[in-house]
């Protein structure tokens, strides 16, 4: 991927610019956004997926900043609590543009979303569809309202990341017969505009073929909703959830490839249906965000651990960890890590990438090759880290949160500053 180009002299750099230059700027640990990167990849989606909307995933990685990048790439942005709808408004996205989602959105959160004219809420419970309507009546407004349901896929990924089998918090439940219930609650409803179904399977897919299955499920739906209500549902959402590298043995499909698959099925199902095609839309986040950006560290300490057997490791330890990626603790991700501050000729040996919290279990990455020289003061880059990362970091051992930069035409911007450690005593006003 093109945002861990290396030098002749060994040194990784980003849109002309070596990362000890950036390092020496921004100091470490930071994460590093090739910026034309990150718009590229929203313009493929974009262009991959002409005539439909994408909207891109905020829950990813969000800020002021990269909101502007991809609504200037024709995307919406899908946000999914008051904080990430405080961002895309403060940003100035077009309301229109903005999908509401959460499962348990607070009453201050739909009032918000209200005020603001959202173009689409996806209700995802009865609960809200009756809070929903009492907010509206009360404001007097008339949300656009989507339907998020569970299609019963088994998407192949984590467990904790997927959200389309049945017994998980999300949606309403196609073959339980709750979907077909909200739909026509949200129909029958006064002050709520039904305008579709919404169905999000899971994260990092790599086949399509959930997709597919979600789309077969999802149109049926609207098909035997169109034949009982007598009206078409003219809107359907088919969701994020698109696979990226983060190591080499990670192939992802390409937007062209997933536009090509998912148009074909959606074309197909609904004229074996007899219904019309629904203006449809998808909301890659990590797709997006994720290979763009890399984290940068600095070797700390370089500890050589004897294994059984007679071998060894090397455990490398940075000036981050599970707070600025809890990915690997989390979930067992697999991610890699490069010197990025030099060439070395000394034979590549087993190491693992640990951080600086006080916990085994906080590792960056888990098996890398590191050449055996590797020393403290050597920065580490680790590639693919711009999704759920700093999304979700946090401040475990009273450690600030490292910034967000973006490099472009060999510039430094700051997206996101580093916290300090000020910032986090003014929380603690005991
Ligand atoms: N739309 C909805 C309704 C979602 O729930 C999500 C992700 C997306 C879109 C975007 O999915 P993406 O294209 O980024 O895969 N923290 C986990 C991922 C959780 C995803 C939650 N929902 C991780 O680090 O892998």
């Amino acid at each position: 991927s093109r945002n861990v180009d290396k030098s002749a002299d060994g040194v990784l750099e980003v849109a002309g610019l070596d990362v000890d230059r950036i390092a020496a700027a921004v100091g470490t640990p930071a994460y590093v956004v090739d910026a034309a990167d990150l718009k590229a990849r929203a313009r493929e989606f974009a262009e991959a997926f002409a005539g439909w909307q994408v909207y891109y995933a905020g829950k990813s990685f969000l800020c002021t900043a990269v909101a502007r990048w991809v609504v200037a790439e024709g995307l919406g942005v899908d946000v999914c609590s008051g904080g990430e709808l405080a961002v895309a408004l403060r940003a100035g996205v077009d309301s229109a543009l903005i999908g509401l989602h959460g499962n348990n959105k607070s009453e201050e959160e739909l009032r918000t979303g209200l005020a603001a004219g959202v173009g689409r809420i996806i209700v995802d419970s009865f609960d809200e569809i009756g809070r929903l309507q009492r907010l509206a009546r009360y404001l007097e407004v008339r949300p656009r309202v989507m339907v998020r349901v569970t299609t019963g896929v088994e998407a192949h990924t984590h467990e904790f990341i997927a959200t389309a089998h049945e017994d998980q918090k999300f949606g309403f439940s196609i073959a339980g017969g709750q979907a077909a219930e909200a739909l026509r609650a949200c129909h029958e409803s006064d002050v709520l505009d039904l305008i579709g179904i919404h169905s999000h399977i899971g994260s990092q897919i790599f086949d399509t073929e959930g997709f597919e299955v979600a789309a077969r499920r999802t149109l049926r739906l609207a098909a035997d909703f169109s034949a009982r209500c007598g009206v078409a549902l003219p809107e359907l959402d088919l969701g994020g959830g698109f696979g990226i590298a983060y190591t080499s043995s990670d192939t992802p499909a390409t937007p062209a490839a997933l536009a090509g698959a998912m148009r074909a099925i959606v074309d197909g199902e609904c004229a074996a249906l007899g219904i019309a095609v629904p203006h449809l839309s998808i909301e890659p986040g990590r797709a997006i965000s994720g290979p763009s950006t890399f984290a940068l560290y600095r070797v700390g300490t370089v500890k050589k651990v004897l294994l059984d057997g007679g071998s060894s490791r090397l455990y490398v330890a940075v000036d981050g960890g599970m707070s600025d990626n809890i990915r690997t603790a989390l979930y067992g991700a697999e991610y890699s890590a490069t010197l990025a501050s030099r060439r070395s000729d000394a034979p590549p040996v087993l190491s693992r990438v640990v951080g600086k919290h006080c916990e085994g279990g906080d590792i960056l990455v888990r098996d890398e090759f590191l050449p055996a020289d590797i020393a403290p003061g050597d920065l580490l880059a680790v590639p693919a880290a711009g999704a759920y990362s700093h999304s979700m970091a946090s401040n475990y051992n009273h450690v600030p949160r490292p910034p967000v930069v973006g490099v472009e035409d060999a510039e430094i911007t700051t997206l996101v500053r580093r916290e300090t450690i000020d910032d986090l005593l003014a929380l603690d006003v005991g």
